[in-house]
């Protein structure tokens, strides 16, 4: 699998040591909200191995909800329309909710998550990527906490697959070139 990467883009080491400094600001914020906790909805399946690492450096009180996505990607990089794959697995109605995806990209998933999320009515809703590629992230699809800017280069590892493949690579790498459409 490293033979497949041009280059590591962000070892885990620093992956570790962000994931930690997320943690804290996010505990930071919802610091008056103890009594309920808060409700993470997850975006799946590129933001798991984010999502474990990020809840066990949370000493805060939280549910845990998860949706699918499907955006046709297949063996492409090309992202196509987003799609709730199922309805939320979690009551999110007067609720703080912090919504995590793996990364910020044309914003297409986060849009449609987040609109989702408004027709339940939750207190609040704030959003966490561990990645972000600022040259392609629309105005109207903000996240108030995020892990790494990036290029616009297609990453894998971590979580973040090509064709459901490299998701177990421990690094964030950036994939050949000549190994995608
Ligand atoms: P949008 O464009 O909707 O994209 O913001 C978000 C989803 O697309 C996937 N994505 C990537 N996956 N490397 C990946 O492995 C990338 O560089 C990449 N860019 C977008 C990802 O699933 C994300 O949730």
């Amino acid at each position: 699998m490293r033979a497949d990467l041009e280059r590591i883009l962000i070892p885990r080491e620093r992956i570790a040591a962000r994931v930690r400094e997320l943690a804290q600001a996010i505990a930071r914020t919802y610091a008056g909200s103890e009594e309920d906790g808060i409700t993470l909805v997850t975006i799946l399946s590129g933001s798991l191995i984010f999502l474990a690492d990020l809840i066990r450096e949370l000493p805060i009180r939280m549910k845990l909800g998860l949706v699918t996505v499907s955006s046709y990607r297949g063996a492409t990089t090309q992202a196509g329309e987003a799609r709730l794959r199922d309805a939320l697995n979690v009551d999110v109605t007067g609720r703080h909710v912090l919504l995590i995806d793996d990364i910020l990209d044309t914003g297409g998933t986060l849009r449609l998550v987040r609109d989702e999320l408004a027709r339940h009515a939750p207190k609040s809703v704030r959003t966490c990527v561990l990645l972000r590629k600022p040259s392609k992230a629309p105005v109207d699809v903000q996240a108030e906490f995020v892990g790494f800017d990036i290029e616009d280069q297609f990453v894998v590892g971590y979580g973040l697959d090509y064709n459901d493949h490299y998701r177990n690579l421990p690094d964030i790498g950036i994939l050949r070139r000549e190994l995608y459409a």
